[in-house]
């Protein structure tokens, strides 16, 4: 796994998330309590999570509505065993760094 700078420190606002392209990976990182990063893909239809509605730890994709739980990656509805890769990320000096 590689630290990877993605952005600046305040360029998500709080209660929204944000999508990058980091290795050739789609990573929706969220700002919600801290920040989180997972997968932004929708396994359903391809949908970006990146802009989904955030309620608590959960996002809800824009396409078709899914729920996933931004912590733990997991699919909240429709697929049992659904797990997106997520990503710890951190805040350093000089901006907002992704682990990949
Ligand atoms: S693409 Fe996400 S719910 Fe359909």
């Amino acid at each position: 796994m590689v630290w990877k700078r993605v952005a600046e420190k305040n360029e998500i606002p709080e209660g929204k998330g944000k999508e990058f392209i980091v290795d050739g990976k789609h990573v929706a990182i969220f700002n919600q309590n801290g920040y989180h990063g997972l997968d932004s893909i929708c396994v359903h239809q391809d949908g970006s999570l990146a802009p989904g509605k955030l309620d608590g730890d959960v996002v809800e994709c824009p396409l078709h509505f899914w729920h996933y739980n931004i912590k733990t990656g997991e699919l909240l509805d429709y697929m049992k065993g659904v797990k997106m890769q997520t990503y710890k990320v951190e805040v350093k000096s000089d901006g907002l760094y992704v682990d990949v």
